[in-house]
């Protein structure tokens, strides 16, 4: 049994963080629905309201058992997703739903290597995990279109301690930002996030 605890404090080494959801991988639907989570739902309805695109290719990192990418999937049924994530296991929950057309193992602070360059990135639930910022955005620019949209969720206690609105001042050269959300529920019905820890979603577009 994992100790969701953690899911506050943070899991810790990237070692530690991928058995966390290995462990974790096939009961993370369920607890997930039972704790109200809200950040895929709310990040695609963000995405429809703030900008009107049809992206081709999509590249959801940190995907996990691919709860984003079938909230994508309904609203872009044509376009192709790809997925990354550091759990093995997650990932092979993910495969069952068939909703990815490639799916790997890797960490989003290494440079992923495609033949192709995305529309859209997508990193939902899962900057918690980030421990150097330069890292992910070179990855991100390195895969991002000229004019592609990135969007993630960071938590409002981590924004705050990190001063994050900063980190994506540093980055505006290349990824402009286009919206901030305000503070929005993340984990509803799970006491320790309920009202004290939200989301913020945030939209970039590549220059
Ligand atoms: C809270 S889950 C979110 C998963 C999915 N995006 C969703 O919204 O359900 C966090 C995910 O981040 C993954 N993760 C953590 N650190 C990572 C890293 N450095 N690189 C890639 N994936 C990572 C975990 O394995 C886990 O699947």
């Amino acid at each position: 049994m994992n100790n969701f605890k953690s899911l506050v404090s943070g899991v810790g080494s990237i070692n530690k963080t991928r058995k966390y959801y290995d462990n974790w991988s096939e009961k993370y639907d369920a607890t997930l629905k039972l704790w109200n989570y809200q950040a895929p739902k709310k990040s695609i309805k963000f995405l429809q309201k703030t900008i009107n695109i049809s992206p081709q290719k999509i590249l959801d990192l940190a995907c996990g058992t691919g709860l984003f990418g079938t909230e994508l999937k309904k609203i872009y049924p044509k376009s192709q997703i790809f997925g990354s994530d550091i759990s093995k296991k997650s990932l092979k929950i993910t495969s069952g739903k068939k909703i990815y057309k490639k799916l790997q193992i890797k960490n989003f602070e290494q440079l992923h290597h495609y033949k192709l360059k995305f529309d859209l990135i997508s990193l939902i639930g899962s900057m918690t995990y980030c421990k150097n910022f330069d890292k992910l955005f070179a990855n991100i620019n390195k895969n991002i279109k000229e004019k592609g949209f990135v969007i993630f969720t960071h938590r409002t206690d981590l924004w705050k301690q990190q001063d994050f609105l900063r980190i994506l001042k540093k980055h505006q050269k290349t990824l402009k930002i286009i919206k901030i959300s305000r503070p929005l529920n993340y984990l509803p019905l799970n006491n320790d996030f309920k009202n004290k820890i939200k989301i913020k979603i945030v939209l970039l577009q590549k220059y």
